[in-house]
């Protein structure tokens, strides 16, 4: 196994199986918590990755195959998507090119949802290219609910996201809203949702 990523709460591995290169993600101890609730708190993680992961192939959403859950390890064995980052190439690219991922990622998000599957943790670096389709990876914080509120705030995170990493397209979240929207009957909704719940903490703000 190769390291090949160590985040704030796993580290990823490149390994291979039957020859097939895989990913190996770990959720390594904290040591700052007590030991008892940072066992628990892994566990959930991991376990709500491998579940939302497995409904979320099951809807047609393009994310990788599990093939591997050690519970001892916290650790999940997955197929290698092998495929370029929206957060790593998406700012070099053309105009039309971005408006094209911007299309891309509305669709992915609106399919999960869809199916009653909110991601929790919707940045570009969670999103990778694959043709004409995104595929979505991290499900750690990963919920299956069908509140609106939740997807609202699943959408949040991914505007605000956009805005910090990819300031300079600022714009390009209208066109990932406007492609959500179009993709599913109650993304109206969650976008009327979501901007109410932005006007609430203007409010709270000027208070
Ligand atoms: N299945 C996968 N295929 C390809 N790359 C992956 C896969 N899973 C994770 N990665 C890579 O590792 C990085 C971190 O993995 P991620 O699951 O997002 O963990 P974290 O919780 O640390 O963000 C991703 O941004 C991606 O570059
Ligand atoms: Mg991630």
């Amino acid at each position: 196994m190769r390291l090949i990523r160590r985040g704030a709460e796993a580290e990823i591995y490149e390994s291979t199986m039957f020859g097939k290169k895989v990913i190996v993600k770990r959720r390594i101890p904290k040591g700052y918590r007590i030991e008892e609730l940072d066992r628990r708190i892994r566990a959930e993680r991991t376990r709500a990755e491998a579940r939302v992961l497995h409904r979320a192939k099951q809807a047609g959403v393009r994310a990788p195959y599990i093939y591997d859950i050690d519970m001892q390890e916290m650790a999940i064995t997955m197929e290698c998507l092998d495929l370029p980052r929206v957060k790593d190439v998406v700012d070099d690219m053309p105009s039309d090119e971005k408006e094209r991922i911007a299309e891309m990622i509305g669709k992915a998000v609106a399919s999960l949802h869809s199916k009653g599957l909110v991601h929790g943790d919707l940045t570009t670096s969670n999103m990778l290219i694959d043709g004409d389709r995104i595929a979505l990876i991290d499900f750690g914080l990963a919920e299956i609910t069908k509140e609106k509120e939740r997807m609202a705030s699943d959408l949040r995170v991914l505007k605000e996201g956009w805005r910090s990493a990819h300031y300079r397209d600022e714009d390009l979240v209208e066109r990932i809203f406007s492609a959500y929207s179009e993709s599913w009957d109650g993304g109206f909704d969650v976008l009327r949702m979501l901007e109410k719940a932005e006007g609430r903490r203007r409010y709270v703000k000027k208070g």
